[in-house]
């Protein structure tokens, strides 16, 4: 389990991502910080498109960067959306890619509380 220094620097790093987001069409702003194992930190941004199904979720564009530049194995991911008042847990498809490449013990962190992926996941599909 991450200590309570990293979980809020991470916090801080999905804030500062949100900050990035293209939210033209919802204007809900979400920011997502993934620590992999390796101890680098990857950020991302939900970018939305006026074809409303080729959006990105921020969790997906942290997962896909941090993925392509070669990292398999994570730790832990902090999101952050909306008006920063209310949690914003992962939605179902970014709960599937990260249980493609996470243990269940992987760590989410919310507003107001962590969960494991086998909290958020259970009972999941894998191959
Ligand atoms: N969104 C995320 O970025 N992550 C989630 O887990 C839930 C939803 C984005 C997608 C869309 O741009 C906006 O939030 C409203 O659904």
């Amino acid at each position: 389990m991450l200590n309570s220094d990293s979980m809020s620097d991470l916090m801080q790093m999905a804030i500062q991502a949100r900050n990035q987001a293209y939210c033209k069409y919802s204007g809900f702003a979400v920011g997502a910080a993934l620590l992999t194992e390796s101890g680098e930190i990857y950020t991302g941004c939900n970018i939305e498109n006026a074809s409303y199904s080729l959006t990105i979720c921020a969790e997906r564009t942290a997962f896909f960067k941090a993925i392509s530049d070669g990292h398999k194995k994570f730790k832990a991911i902090a999101i952050a959306g909306g008006n920063l008042s209310e949690s914003c847990p992962p939605c179902g498809a970014c709960r599937q890619v990260m249980r493609e490449f996470c243990e269940e013990d992987f760590e989410i962190i919310l507003k107001d509380r962590i969960y494991t992926l086998r909290e958020l996941l259970p009972v999941s599909f894998a191959l």
